[in-house]
């Protein structure tokens, strides 16, 4: 793993001191993330970060800073959008199980709302009769679903969205103004996009007052930071099949955008310190001050989360090929407290700085309480 030298060096002055562990991120990666979508070449979009990744105001002012608008899932995060200088037309509200009360509080705030089912819809009528809304899709097995980690979010084993039977039944479908699909998370294959995009095309045959997509989040970052999104790719092939959409409709069609883990992923980096070192035979096991409920990623995913980890002994990163077995785990008496599991490592000593990499994204926004610790300090360099 590589780290900026303004990174480094901000890590050696505040590792073990006031904070005991803490995470940094590399703001000029997360604008550089912004930038990315807002150079895609079709005109008419609006690219919305996705706030459940990550909803520092500090963030949520550096991506507002580059002129992405937001996304939100819930109440408590429109009203977090809200106080950072998100106005009401910025923000898209897309969630499942909406209460009649929740529905109140986004309509009063005048967010963008994508209904969850044909309940959500009609329930949605019935408060608002005259306002148009979109839907969120689930193009079943049209395309074979991708399921990983986090399970499926399209496809017949997926509880989101309308069915493309629910869709067609949809009865007055001039009250729908626009489509929305989460294809899943952390995809490379743009074929793979580009397939279900136009299934969900398919789909916006008989409504006649469509005026957006919304084709969601999902783009790819890499466990090891091999694997990169190929971004001009992306580009060229969502900005073609937005031109074609726009010209058969007769009219500009507006693309959206949800991209939550890769806008601030690889930016994030959560600092601990070794504490403790059981030394046994095969594997040596080394305990940090922290604990995965402060860094949760490697909690929630414990199969795939394999976050990059750099040591750092008297400022500088230990580099050596001498390496063992090595397994970190959380300063706490739960089982599953692990950070990395079985990976190599040099021979580390008490006081060694641990620095996992790709840690700003669904990391300090999944924070709990269980436990006991501290919400750890975000600092932005
Ligand atoms: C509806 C929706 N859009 C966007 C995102 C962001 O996804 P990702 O982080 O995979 O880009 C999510 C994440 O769960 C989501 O549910």
């Amino acid at each position: 793993m590589y780290i900026k030298a303004e990174i480094l060096d901000f890590i050696n002055r505040n590792s073990k001191n006031e904070y005991d562990s803490f995470y940094v991120y590399d703001s000029q990666k997360i604008r550089e993330h912004c930038r990315a979508f807002k150079s895609i070449t079709y005109k008419n979009k609006s690219i919305h970060f996705a706030s459940m990744a990550n909803v520092n105001p500090q963030f949520l002012n550096i991506v507002k800073e580059e002129y992405l608008n937001i996304f939100v899932n819930s109440v408590m995060h429109m009203e977090m959008a809200y106080k950072s200088g998100f106005r009401a037309d910025e923000i898209i509200f897309t969630s499942s199980a909406l209460s009649c009360e929740v529905m109140k509080k986004a309509e009063s705030y005048g967010v963008q709302i994508n209904a969850d089912s044909p309940n959500q819809l009609m329930q949605w009528m019935k408060l608002f009769p005259d306002k148009p809304i979109g839907i969120r899709c689930n193009i079943g097995d049209a395309v074979k679903p991708y399921s990983n980690h986090a399970g499926s979010f399209i496809g017949n084993n997926s509880r989101l969205g309308f069915t493309i039977r629910e869709i067609r039944d949809i009865p007055d479908k001039s009250k729908v103004k626009g489509f929305h699909l989460y294809v899943g998370t952390d995809i490379f294959d743009i074929n793979y996009f580009i397939d279900c995009y136009k299934e969900l095309i398919a789909l916006t045959e008989d409504f006649p007052e469509l005026e957006y997509l919304n084709f969601g989040g999902g783009f790819g970052v890499s466990e090891n930071g091999d694997e990169k999104f190929d971004f001009g790719q992306y580009n060229t092939r969502v900005s073609e099949l937005m031109q074609d959409i726009s010209h058969k409709k007769g009219k500009s069609i507006k693309l959206i955008l949800e991209p939550g883990r890769i806008i601030g992923g690889e930016a994030g980096y959560f600092v601990c310190y070794v504490s403790d070192i059981k030394d046994r035979k095969e594997m040596q096991f080394v305990g940090v001050n922290a604990s995965t409920v402060q860094f949760s990623r490697p909690l929630l995913y414990a199969d795939i989360a394999d976050h990059p980890v750099m040591v750092i002994r008297g400022g500088t990163p230990i580099q050596t090929d001498d390496k063992r077995a090595t397994t970190i785990y959380g300063c706490s008496t739960y089982s599953r407290d692990i950070f990395s599991n079985n990976i190599e490592l040099p021979e580390l000593q008490t006081g060694d700085t641990i620095v996992f990499g790709n840690a700003g994204s669904y990391c300090a926004s999944s924070y709990m309480q269980f436990l006991g610790f501290r919400k750890p300090e975000e600092f932005f360099v």
